[in-house]
């Protein structure tokens, strides 16, 4: 009895298995090909486009709203403040311009001695084949480089499995009121 129960285990066993294998709900993880998700080739994708950052307006797009007490006005980089955004995006400077999306998340003053600014944010878009799709950056913005380059880290609907960098270059600026109009370049691997 005892001998035949341990010669038939090994078949149980792998009898088990395959039942608990086959619980759709019990499988913790999986190896796919790629193809299974229909992934083929990555294409490499160039964006273009105008981000409208107004602080100081009727309709603000973007609101303070972190202000440090112990900063209070007298940190030169604005250190410690965190704004929330949500600001559109069109295809050229004028905001009268085609929307295409907005940059909807927060940007706070990380640096101390320079307007540098942690950028975490998705680029909603809405027009076209990109509409409802989205990509996430994260990043470091040095607001009054010629350039800031912040790595696209993720995004979904079109932009699955993304990653990329996005290139910020003032276009126009009021440094009284702080509204600004900011040019975009994001290049963007997906497939
Ligand atoms: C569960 O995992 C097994 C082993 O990798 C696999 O054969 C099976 O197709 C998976 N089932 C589901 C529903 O994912
Ligand atoms: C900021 O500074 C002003 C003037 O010094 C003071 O009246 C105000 O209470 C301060 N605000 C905070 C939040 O500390
Ligand atoms: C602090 O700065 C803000 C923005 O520049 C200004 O509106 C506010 O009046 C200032 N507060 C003080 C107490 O100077
Ligand atoms: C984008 O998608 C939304 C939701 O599906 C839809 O209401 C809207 O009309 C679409 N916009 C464009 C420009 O296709």
């Amino acid at each position: 009895m005892v001998k035949s129960f341990i010669t038939l285990s090994p078949f149980l066993l792998i009898i088990f298995s395959t039942l608990i294998s086959a619980n759709p709900g019990r499988n913790f993880s999986e190896t796919l090909s790629p193809s299974s998700l229909g992934l083929k080739k990555q294409k490499l994708t160039h964006l273009h486009f105008y981000f409208h950052d107004f602080i100081t307006a009727k309709h603000p797009t973007t609101l303070q709203i972190v202000q440090p007490a112990t900063t209070n006005n007298s940190s030169s980089t604005s250190f410690g403040s965190v704004w929330v955004m949500d600001d559109p995006l069109t295809v050229a400077p004028e905001l009268s311009s085609k929307l295409v999306g907005r940059a909807q998340g927060f940007y706070g003053s990380a640096s101390q001695s320079e307007f540098g600014f942690l950028m975490v944010l998705n680029f909603a878009f809405t027009g076209g084949k990109f509409n409802g799709s989205t990509l996430s950056v994260s990043g470091r913005n040095t607001i009054f480089s010629a350039v800031s380059e912040m790595p696209i880290v993720g995004g979904s609907g079109f932009f699955r499995f993304a990653r990329g960098y996005a290139q910020a270059k003032t276009h126009t600026v009021d440094l009284n009121t702080r509204n600004a109009v900011v040019e975009y370049n994001v290049y963007v691997l997906h497939y």
